[in-house]
């Protein structure tokens, strides 16, 4: 088979590592890739959202199956775009059509959702610049903190957290009346805070069955202890010690069947990843967010869990027979430990040579904000590389992340030397 990915991060390098050890492959292609996923296939300079490009691609290199990797080309129809094409109608692929992006898409559509198929989550109600007024009368009926949620995609930005009610109010007013998220934040989602420890689950389905992927643990503040700004993520532990079988078959029961179910009601064929943001309450279950597409670092350490044929379960979606296709997960931790360029998530310089990545032995060194200039590799994003390590322990492991993170150089490095810290005595 020949595949295709879509995107450019850690993420895809995680896809691209484990898909090039199929044995169903023949050739892999990544658009657009970075200096990592060169390793594993063949990077083509494609824009995620650029779907002529992509068709041309397609038709060019005889692709059998499609991975989309971020939720930018999913929400904007790319799975519609090929099953309205007479080319590549019968080419699967593998992430929701518009219909089902709308979990991550709309906030507002993802609670209605919710809502219909009693699927737990924080009470909520949604505003307008219509209803404003309403909306800071609801605020007045809750405690702090007040959680307020751009309803569209916001780039990670959309969510704010806030312990005044005045603030919680002048934020509503900003992001109703002066799109502080632009189109995003046209309609406002306020909900009840949660509290609990986060953790998320992955599910991959074919539409009809699914198959329960290794749960997560993301790092999302930029600073050690979980303090200063939110990240895309800055590391990653699976599984998570907090996540037993108690939690996890209560996660199955009451948000994993109704949502494949609600899908199912609703005549939305999703064939992809649901990743599910959960608060842990008390050893009680609620949806934070669902998102379309696999996390970012979570891949780096759910997908190197899986010792099945990647590929092979990807088929399965496809042709919807994932019911019938082996998996198998490892029993051992493995974390991530992001590098970062300095600075970020704020402004941060790009373009800095990149020494030392033969000398790390222990991990896996999938690359996210990396390209080639000339033979030599430069960061090129925020998040520069995903280490993930293995051991019996997320302490044996994270030890190894960490070794290898003084072992790559770049001017600015930064990484959280604290990742998994807060888990390791749990019990
Ligand atoms: P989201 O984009 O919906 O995942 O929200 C971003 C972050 O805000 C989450 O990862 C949580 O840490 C936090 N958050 C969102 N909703 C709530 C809530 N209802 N209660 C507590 N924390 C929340
Ligand atoms: N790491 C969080 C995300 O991918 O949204």
């Amino acid at each position: 088979m020949n595949v295709l990915i879509l995107g450019s991060g850690g993420r895809e390098h995680a896809f691209a590592w484990k898909i090039a050890q199929s044995k169903l492959l023949n050739n892999l292609y990544i658009a657009p890739g970075n200096a990592g996923t060169a390793n594993c296939g063949t990077n083509v300079n494609i824009a995620v959202t650029d779907f002529e490009a992509i068709k041309n691609l397609v038709w060019e290199k005889d692709i059998n199956l499609v991975l989309v990797g971020p939720e930018d080309p999913l929400v904007k129809g790319v799975h519609d775009f090929f099953l309205n094409d007479d080319v590549l109608k019968d080419i699967p692929v593998i992430g929701p059509k518009k219909d089902g992006a709308q979990l991550e898409g709309s906030k507002d559509f993802s609670k209605q959702f919710m809502q219909r198929y009693k699927v737990p989550t924080a009470q909520y109600a949604t505003f307008t610049k219509e209803t404003l007024e309403q909306g800071c009368q609801f605020l007045e009926s809750l405690k702090p903190p007040y959680v307020l949620k751009a309803d569209g995609l916001a780039a990670g930005k959309g969510v704010l957290i806030l312990n005044q009610l005045q603030e919680a109010k002048e934020e509503l007013k900003s992001m109703l009346l002066e799109a502080k998220f632009g189109n995003a934040s046209s309609k406002v989602v306020i909900e009840e805070f949660l509290h609990g420890i986060e953790l998320s689950v992955f599910v991959l389905t074919d539409g009809i069955s699914y198959k329960l992927l290794p749960s997560a643990k993301d790092y999302k503040r930029i600073g050690e202890g979980d303090t200063g700004l939110n990240t895309g993520g800055m590391g990653a532990v699976s599984p998570v010690p907090f996540a037993d079988n108690t939690f996890l078959s209560k996660v199955e029961e009451r948000i994993v069947k109704p949502t494949i179910e609600g899908l199912n009601k609703e005549g939305i064929d999703y064939r992809g990843f649901i990743f599910i943001g959960l608060m842990n309450c008390g050893g009680e279950p609620y949806v934070i967010e669902y998102n379309c597409r696999m996390g970012d670092p979570e891949t780096e350490v759910v997908i190197p869990r899986i010792e099945s044929d990647f590929l092979d379960l990807l088929v399965g979606v496809g042709n919807q027979c994932l019911e019938e296709k082996v998996y198998k997960t490892s029993e051992n931790t493995a974390t991530t430990v992001v590098l970062v360029s300095g600075g970020y998530p704020e402004d941060f310089s790009k373009g800095y040579e990149i020494s030392g990545l033969n000398e790390v032995k222990e991990s896996l060194v999938f690359h996210s904000g990396t390209k080639f200039e000339g033979e030599k590799v430069v960061t090129n994003g925020g998040r520069v590389f995903a280490l993930t390590s293995f051991g019996n322990t997320i302490e044996s492991a994270a030890k190894k992340s960490f070794s290898s993170a003084e072992k790559i150089h770049y001017t600015n490095k930064y990484y959280r030397r604290d990742i998994g810290r807060d888990l390791i005595n749990f019990f």
